[in-house]
C-alpha cells in the first residue's frame, strides 16, 4: 500500500510562489496527472515528493509517515525525468541494475530482476546495447524499467514521452498505463499534454501559477470545469462576460442586452460580474430564427477533417464557435446559434479575461 498526500505544500524561489500551499491526497494505486502550461509548479511538486526540494511550508506524507525531511533514497519513490537521461557508456542492462547494485543485491538477482523488467516494458534480450542502438521509445522504457526495477511503492513520472513523435507518445500512453495496472503502483504524471492527462489518469489535477485548480476526472474537468482558466485550458471554450440574475427559479447571465441562461459555478450571487463559458460542441446550430437564438454575422467554416468549425459573430456576444457535422453548408440561409449549455464562473475583476 502506498498513499501519498501533500499538506499544504508551497515552494518559494525569492519572492514567487512555484507552488503554493497544495494539498492532495492520492490513495493507493491510483495514476494522477498532474496539467497545466509550461511555469505552473509541475516539475517543482514532482521533485517535492521525490525529495530533491524541500518545500518552505507543509508536509509531505506516504502511508500517513511524515516524509518531508526524508532525503530521496530513503522514500519508496522513484522518478523517471523529462530527458530519459540513460548513462550511455553502460549497456541496458547495466543502466537498469545500477541502483540494484548500490543497494547490494546479490548479482545473481539483479541479473534476474533486470530481466524481468525489461519483459515488464516489452524490450526483452536488449541487455547488452548500448542506449545509443535503442529508439527513442526504446530508451524511454528503458528508463522506465531503471525505475521501476527497485520496487518502488510510488512512480513518479516527469513528462515522459515529450520527446517522442505524436504515433509513439499514443502507444507509449498506452503502454505505461498498462505497465502501471500491471504492478499496480501509485503514479504521479506530469505533463502539459491534456489528451495524455485525460487518457491515461484516473484523476487529474489541474494546475495554474503554483495551484491546483481543479481535481477531478477526465469528465468532472471536461464537462464541469471549477474555473474559466479551466475551461480555456481543457479543450476549447466560447467566453462571454457578463452580470449574473436570478428571475423565476432561472439564472440568466445578462450580456449587454441579451441574456443567455447558465449553470452557475460555486454559488455566484446575484449582481456578480461573471464570465460564461459554452463548449462548441453544444453550441446548437439552427436556421431560422427561434427564441434564445443568436444570429451568427459572418458566418466561416473551417474543415478539421473529422467535422467542421462554424465561426461567426454576434453583435452583442462578440465572436462564436460550433462544432458541426461534416455535411453542414452554408447558404443563403441565415445562421442562429443556441448555447445549450453555458457555466458561469464569479471571478475577481483581474482574472476575467478578454
Ligand atoms: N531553481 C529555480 N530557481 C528559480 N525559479 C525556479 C526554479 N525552479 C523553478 N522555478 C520557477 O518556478 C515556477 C514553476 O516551475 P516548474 O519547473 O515547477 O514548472 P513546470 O510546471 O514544471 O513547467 P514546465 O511545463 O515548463 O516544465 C516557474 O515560474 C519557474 O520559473
Ligand atoms: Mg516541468
Amino acid at each position: 500500500m502506498a498513499e501519498v498526500e501533500l499538506r499544504g505544500v508551497s515552494k518559494y524561489y525569492k519572492e514567487v510562489a512555484a507552488v503554493s500551499d497544495v494539498s492532495l491526497r492520492i490513495p493507493d494505486r491510483e495514476f494522477v496527472a498532474l496539467l497545466g502550461p509550461s511555469g505552473c509548479g509541475k516539475t517543482t511538486t514532482l521533485r517535492m515528493l521525490a525529495g530533491f526540494i524541500r518545500p518552505d511550508t507543509g508536509q509531505i506524507l506516504i502511508d500517513g509517515k511524515d516524509v518531508t525531511d526524508l532525503p530521496p533514497e530513503r522514500r519508496p519513490t522513484a522518478m523517471v525525468f523529462q530527458s530519459y537521461a540513460l548513462w550511455p557508456h553502460m549497456t541496458v542492462g547495466e543502466n537498469i541494475s545500477f541502483g540494484l547494485k548500490l543497494r547490494k543485491v546479490p548479482a545473481a538477482q539483479i541479473a534476474e530482476r533486470a530481466r524481468a523488467m525489461l519483459d515488464v516494458v516489452r524490450l526483452p534480450g536488449v541487455e547488452h546495447r548500448f542506449p545509443s542502438q535503442l529508439s527513442g521509445g526504446q530508451q524511454q522504457r528503458v528508463a522506465l524499467a531503471r525505475a521501476l526495477v527497485l520496487g518502488p511503492k510510488i512512480l513518479l513520472l516527469d513528462e515522459p514521452l515529450s520527446n517522442l513523435d505524436a504515433k509513439l507518445r499514443v502507444r507509449m500512453r498506452d503502454e505505461i498505463r498498462r505497465i502501471q495496472q500491471e504492478l499496480q503502483i501509485t503514479t504521479v504524471y506530469v505533463t502539459h499534454d491534456q489528451e495524455e492527462a485525460l487518457t491515461m489518469a484516473d484523476r487529474i489535477a489541474v494546475m495554474n501559477r503554483g495551484v491546483i485548480q481543479q481535481l477531478g476526472d477526465a469528465n468532472d474537468i471536461y464537462d464541469r470545469p471549477a474555473t474559466s482558466f479551466v475551461a480555456d485550458f481543457i479543450g476549447q471554450s466560447n467566453f462571454f462576460r457578463g452580470t449574473l440574475r436570478r428571475a423565476n427559479g432561472v439564472t440568466w447571465a445578462h450580456i449587454g442586452d441579451e441574456r443567455v441562461a447558465v449553470e452557475p459555478v460555486d454559488g455566484a450571487p446575484d449582481g456578480a460580474h461573471v464570465t460564461v463559458s459554452t463548449r462548441p460542441e453544444v453550441v446548437e446550430v439552427v436556421r431560422a430564427p427561434e427564441p434564445g437564438a443568436f444570429a451568427l454575422d459572418d458566418p466561416r467554416l473551417v474543415n478539421f477533417g473529422a467535422y467542421q468549425r462554424l465561426a461567426g459573430r454576434h453583435p452583442t456576444l462578440g465572436p462564436i464557435e460550433a462544432r458541426v457535422p461534416k455535411s453542414f453548408r452554408l447558404d443563403a440561409r441565415p445562421v442562429y446559434v443556441k448555447l445549450t449549455r453555458a457555466r458561469a464562473f464569479a471571478e475577481p475583476e483581474a482574472e476575467m479575461r478578454d
